[in-house]
């Protein structure tokens, strides 16, 4: 669901979760055209972003923005204003609603909240949007969070993945990255979820620290296939402006040969012990790509709720935050709560998509889920087009992908390379805006 921007030598390179990335959106909105498209979600399939931005830790690599978990009042109006907002969409669909098939609680640490609130949220959802084919609904632990109280909650709602924010499992980086937990916590936090009966558990790992070398990497990389985990998401570390872990820490010579190295070793890993690759950053035991991700590739919108959530449109993506200028969150979350409160759309930037964006977009978004079937690069005659098909064929040339019958199929190479080709296959727009962020 999110662009991060790893370190490379002073060049900002964005994982492809997301295109347009944020650094493209505007304060112009077009409420209309987003009108229209939502009009055009009724009775379509869909998925629904829920944003809770609480956490217990503020860990001093994290820059997404997030407020104390459990200090009420903040909550309770927060979950009030949520609320609010599924009310005020809903209203919108008087016979045909959206059909949720993904529905995912992300942050933050949703798995704060709790139930009587949770509970109060799926209320309103279910008169919004029609949930009865549901296929897949996630939420977000942290380790600290996870006991038979918080798993059990989630799972009697329907909740049935589970992603745990683990980043290592080593006690001397957690304890650098301002974690709570320690390794033992988080074994025991993936058993939890097993025990409790979620059918798939992603583990998050960021690699890339000051001091992880190789050997720290392999460890944390043989506790999850040892573990119950059946999903593991290994981001590289991502070190934003004013986030407490300090740029400098970080070599910036050193800084691309070891993501890449990390980056190979953990693909080598779970090749080896038999998973299958889900994305660039990804593998799955059980062959499960992220739901929304996925959904998201294959072309379904996203509709997002909260503070923080961006919603994905057909031809515009819109956010509750104004990414132009740097707006701390109590702005963001006093915008929001006016919009909701008026009866508005919580939109503060938004990002319009021509047919050219929106056929970058699902390029992108497939090539970092590994897999371009060819009849999107057949029978191609503009110059956008072609030009695609030129980036596409020194990719080939390049081994990043290899060829299969019906389809391009990313390698190990291309892997490692994902974030770069993602910014060759981008709009000149989106260079720019990437070029004068940060
Ligand atoms: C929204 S967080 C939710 C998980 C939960 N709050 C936790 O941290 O345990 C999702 C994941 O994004 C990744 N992440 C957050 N900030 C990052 C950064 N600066 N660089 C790389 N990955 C990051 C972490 O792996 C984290 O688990
Ligand atoms: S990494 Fe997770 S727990 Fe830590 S501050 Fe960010 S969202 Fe919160």
């Amino acid at each position: 669901m999110k662009t991060s921007v790893a370190p490379r030598g002073g060049a900002s390179v964005p994982h492809w979760y997301m295109y347009p990335p944020k650094t493209s959106y505007s304060s112009e909105v077009h409420v209309d055209v987003v009108e229209k498209e939502l009009a055009g979600l009724a009775g379509a399939l869909v998925s629904a972003y829920v944003h809770i931005p609480f956490c217990n830790m503020k860990c001093n690599f994290c820059s997404l923005l997030t407020l104390p978990g459990g200090s009420d009042p903040t909550v309770s109006v927060y979950i009030d204003n949520l609320k609010r907002e599924i009310v005020n969409f809903g209203a919108r669909f008087q016979r045909a609603k959206p059909v949720v098939s993904v529905l995912y609680f992300g942050g933050g640490t949703p798995a704060l909240l709790p139930e009587r609130q949770l509970a109060e949220v799926l209320e309103q959802l279910q008169l919004a949007v029609d949930t009865t084919q549901l296929l897949s609904c996630s939420v977000e632990f942290s380790p600290d969070v996870v006991d038979e109280v918080t798993t059990g909650a989630w799972r009697r709602h329907g909740f049935n993945r589970a992603s745990l924010g683990v980043q290592t499992f080593n006690d001397a980086l957690l304890k650098t990255m301002g974690r709570r937990h320690t390794a033992t916590h988080a074994r025991a936090a993936i058993g939890n979820l097993a025990n409790a009966g979620y059918e798939d558990i992603n583990v998050d790992l960021i690699f890339g620290f000051p001091g992880q070398t190789a050997q720290v990497w392999g460890d944390d990389l043989r506790a999850v296939v040892a573990s119950e985990a059946t999903h593991c998401t290994f981001h590289p570390l991502s070190v934003r402006p004013k986030v407490a872990l300090e740029r400098k820490a970080i070599s910036p010579t050193s800084a691309v040969a070891s993501l890449e190295d990390r980056h190979g070793q953990a693909i080598g890993h779970f090749q080896e012990a038999g998973w299958t690759q889900t994305s660039a950053i990804s593998f799955s035991r059980l062959s499960i790509p992220n739901p929304i991700e996925s959904a998201e590739a294959a072309g379904q919108p996203t509709i997002g709720f909260g503070a923080g959530s961006r919603s994905y449109y057909p031809s515009v993506h819109t956010s509750t935050v104004p990414y132009a200028t740097r707006t701390p969150f109590g702005a963001v979350l006093r915008r929001y709560y006016e919009s909701v409160s008026a009866g508005r759309l919580p939109i503060a930037s938004e990002v319009l998509l021509d047919a050219e964006e929106r056929l970058r977009r699902i390029l992108i978004l497939q090539m970092h889920h590994g897999r371009i079937p060819k009849s999107m690069l057949s029978g191609l005659d503009s110059d956008i087009d072609d030009s695609l098909s030129t980036i596409m064929e020194g990719m080939l040339v390049e081994g990043y992908f290899v060829q299969r019958e019906s389809d391009y199929l990313l390698t190990t190479a291309g892997s490692i390379k994902a974030a770069e080709m993602g910014l060759s296959l981008s709009s000149a727009s989106v260079k720019r805006s990437l070029a004068t962020v940060e």
